[in-house]
């Protein structure tokens, strides 16, 4: 049950060895050349190292006319064992240097309880720290797109199709297993950077019953592929894991070839306070605003700015972008008025309509015994072939029931489906089993509540005030229900038989009176917070380990 802690020794050197190779890498703007900082060096600056300006400070910096400066608060993902090694998922998502360490105001639909909100913070973002699960979306959630920006011939599944298999490059589990019929070669990509993968470990019973019952019940299907566009269904679940090694915005497209590229630069540990319009260049509401202010990541020391050539980048992130765009004073000004901070631009937008997913997280008993894995082996294993344990994420495990409500739900009379339309799911619903547990999280996805993002200083450095809006539309919480009894239906079918014992909750029909709905509604959490400490605990507890294996040694 103890951690190995070989690994720090192990880290440092792969890092003193790969920042050599790295010259285009600058650890902090003090080692910035003096150049760069002079006006209008770079062509874009792109801010914000994570899934998007990774991937786009490496696919603009192809072009060698295009000159490159991206910029990270976090630090280089480079040499770190534990981003490397898909089992440490929930331990990078602990680690306060890794993620933004924010928290969301009290929160008014679920108890006024302030939730952890974690957000990666190293180069590669959420994509270095995240679960890995492979998740195109629904056909329909794409064609949305094109209907609102009635461009269907590019915003849509068909048009997107292509780029999304040129970004993929599936390939086999680590050692190799036979996984005819559990994905469909005819969607994925074969040549692209970002490697996708199933799995190393077998099917298990636990998985064999979740087909069998979707073969029994009528209420749902095996479908073997989740990204075809077209995802109901149980599937296999498939992961950003490319030969045993988490894939991310920053190995798939910061490489290191890209990192020899002259014209690429990226400059990690440093925070980027606000974007600043050029003097005189205003036209109403069209500002020209190239530059970006900076400051070491712990916020001491002067500020520099720097100046594109043709354009800034924001992909900070739903809040991070949001929060940079405030603190510069772009917002709405009777808003900022009140902050004071002073305007540069009146839109109201700015922050408004932040959507995310509320996660139920339900167990049961279960007849089985929890495996025990060897962590001297698996570590071994894994560092000399990226195979074993090791080579796969803690937590949702192989299967996982994209659903939608049934059409026949009150819910769905009472109100208009927000999902995009009959081929996108309303809930994801893990499928986690086999020894004397089952875990699973369903996550609304179509939720209608909204929250903001707004900031309550003048100083950038301060943090932003997140309000996710969790379940303060009823629409949430009846759908929530639906879920729930949905995945109740789910582990009820005669395929679990002798395996599936008793459900532990949050159980919305224990008990109809209005205290039996309130301890409900109080034992819902959320996965990305105190759920998944709480699981944690629950597993050490178990003297289970990552993977949800016992772990001995
Ligand atoms: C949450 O906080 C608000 C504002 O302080 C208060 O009006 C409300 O009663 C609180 N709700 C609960 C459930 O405690
Ligand atoms: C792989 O599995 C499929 C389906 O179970 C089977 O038909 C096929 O023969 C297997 N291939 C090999 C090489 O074992
Ligand atoms: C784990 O594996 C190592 C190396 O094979 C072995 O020495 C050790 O006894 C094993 N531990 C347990 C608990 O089986
Ligand atoms: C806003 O900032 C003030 C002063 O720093 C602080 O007292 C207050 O609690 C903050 N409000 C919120 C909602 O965080
Ligand atoms: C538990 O599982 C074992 C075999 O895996 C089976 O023999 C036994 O009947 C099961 N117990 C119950 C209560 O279903």
């Amino acid at each position: 049950m103890r951690r190995l802690s070989t690994l720090s020794a192990f880290v440092a050197l792969s890092v003193t060895t790969i920042r050599v190779v790295n010259a285009a890498l600058y650890q902090s703007i003090d080692e910035l050349p003096l150049m760069a900082s002079a006006k209008e060096a770079y062509d874009f600056i792109i801010v914000g190292g994570g899934g998007a300006g990774a991937t786009l400070a490496g696919r603009l910096s192809e072009n060698p006319k295009f000159s490159v400066l991206l910029i990270e608060a976090g630090a280089d993902n480079e040499g770190r064992e534990d981003l490397m090694m898909p089992s440490k998922n929930l331990e990078v998502q602990a680690d306060t240097s890794y993620i933004w360490n924010w928290w969301t105001v009290p929160l008014s639909g679920v108890n006024n309880r302030s939730i952890e909100y974690k957000s990666g913070h190293v180069l590669g973002g959420g994509t270095s720290i995240n679960g890995m699960v492979y998740t195109r979306g629904a056909d329909n959630d794409y064609d949305l797109w094109g209907k609102v920006s009635k461009d269907s011939k590019t915003w849509s599944w068909k048009g997107l199709a292509p780029y999304i298999k040129k970004h993929e490059k599936w390939v086999q589990p680590p050692g190799e297993r036979n996984i005819s019929g559990q994905y469909d070669p005819r969607v994925h990509g074969y040549k692209g950077p970002v490697g996708v993968s199933l799995p190393w470990s077998v099917p298990i019973e636990f998985d064999a019953r979740a087909l069998k019952n979707a073969e029994i019940q009528d209420e749902f299907d095996f479908n073997p592929d989740p990204n075809s566009g077209k995802p109901i269904g149980v599937t296999w679940t498939q992961f950003t894991i490319g030969a045993g090694e988490r894939t991310s915005s920053a190995t798939s497209y910061l490489g290191l070839d890209a990192r020899k590229r002259p014209n690429l630069a990226i400059l990690v540990n440093t925070y980027a306070k606000r974007v600043l319009p050029t003097p005189g260049s205003s036209l109403g509401l069209r500002k020209d605003i190239r530059t970006v202010e900076l400051v070491r990541r712990n916020g001491e020391g002067p500020s520099t700015t720097v100046t594109a050539k043709k354009e800034v980048i924001l992909t900070a992130g739903a809040i991070g972008s949001a929060k940079l765009l405030l603190d510069s004073g772009i917002g709405d000004k009777a808003e900022l008025d009140k902050v004071g901070v002073k305007s540069v631009a009146n839109i109201h937008d700015v922050g408004k309509g932040l959507t995310d997913h509320f996660t139920a997280s339900l167990t049961w008993t279960a007849n089985g015994t929890d495996p025990v894995i060897n962590a001297t082996e698996s570590l071994d294993l894994w560092r000399k072939e990226r195979i074993g344990p090791y080579s796969e994420p803690t937590g949702p495990r192989h299967q996982i029931l994209w659903s939608r409500i049934p059409d026949n739900s009150p819910v769905l009379k009472d109100y208009a489906d927000p999902s995009a339309g009959p081929n996108s799911p309303h809930f994801e619903i893990t499928l986690s089993g086999g020894g004397s547990s089952i875990f699973s999280f369903v996550v609304l996805l179509t939720p209608y509540s909204r929250g903001s993002v707004t900031i309550n200083s003048t100083d950038p450095l301060a943090p932003p005030l997140i309000d996710l809006g969790f379940l303060t539309h009823p629409f949430d919480r009846a759908a929530l229900i639906e879920g729930i009894r949905q995945t109740k239906r789910f582990y009820s079918g005669l395929a679990w038989d002798g395996y599936v014992k008793d459900f532990l909750g949050p159980d919305p029909d224990a008990d109809p009176s209005t205290e039996g709905q309130e301890v409900f509604w109080n034992a819902m959490e959320w996965a990305e917070g105190p759920i998944q400490r709480r699981r944690r605990r629950r597993e050490q507890e178990a003297g289970w380990s990552t993977n949800g294996a016992r772990q001995e040694a």
